[in-house]
């Protein structure tokens, strides 16, 4: 979050003309089209295929867009569909790249009040401290979290499933992308709302303020 500059801003308006919203899929995964991601994101295309105009790009590899490369996207997209992997604990290289480019376009009308879903994945663990971060990065950007729009697939849970699936049924699961995507379609079908933003510092927030 950064500080000082202007209050108030114009807002666009969010909904299309259509009545199918717009949704960006951002698959920001470290093996980009190729991965794991790539391949649970395929499946989430097909849930939000009926209800949504669909945009998808790819943030790693040869020829990977940048946030400079996609602001008109962004811009037109009533709604976005995040993905990574994790790696380390957190989420991807590509991904903390692109956050860092969209700094100077916080909590504008790129973002604004626009419901932001999340897909993570995982072999086994720090995933679910990947989602809940990133989910608060989103919002102090300036998106919406819908209820029930975040979720981690687990390669460790992929096999505890075929294990015993009956006692894996409470872990997160491939259905659960359906949930995601009707979640994500259902805020991005709203009326916009009168959001307020707090001052932000557009010029200036690279500064160095160590004495
Ligand atoms: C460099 C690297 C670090 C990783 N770190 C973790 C980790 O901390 N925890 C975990 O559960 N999986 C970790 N993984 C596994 C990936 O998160 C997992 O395979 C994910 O699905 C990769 O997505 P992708 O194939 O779409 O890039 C790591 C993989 C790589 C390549």
């Amino acid at each position: 979050m950064t500080t000082g500059g202007e209050v108030s801003m114009e807002l666009t308006e969010r909904i299309s003309p259509t009545t199918r919203p717009r949704i960006l899929i951002l698959n920001a995964a470290l093996a980009g089209a190729e991965g794991n991601t790539a391949r649970w994101l395929e499946q989430a295309r097909a849930e939000l295929f009926a209800g949504a105009e669909l945009d998808e790009v790819v943030l790693a590899g040869l020829g990977a867009e940048t946030f400079a490369s996609l602001e008109s996207r962004l811009r037109a997209a009533d709604g976005f569909w995040f993905a990574t992997g994790t790696h380390w604990d957190g989420w991807s290289s590509p991904l903390q790249r692109f956050l860092e480019d969209a700094t100077p376009a916080e909590c504008t009308d790129i973002w604004l009040g626009k419901p932001a879903a999340v897909l993570v994945t995982e072999h086994s663990t720090g995933g679910k401290g990947v989602l809940s971060r990133l989910q608060g990065v989103l919002v102090t950007l300036g998106c919406a979290i819908p209820p029930c729009s975040g979720l981690v697939l687990a390669w460790s849970a992929l096999l505890a499933r075929r294990h015993d699936a009956e006692a894996a049924e409470d872990f997160w699961g491939a259905d659960d992308l359906g949930i995601v995507a009707h979640n994500l379609l259902a805020a991005a079908g709203q009326r916009r709302l009168d959001w307020r933003v707090w001052p932000v510092d557009r010029e200036d927030f690279k500064r160095v303020w160590a004495e």
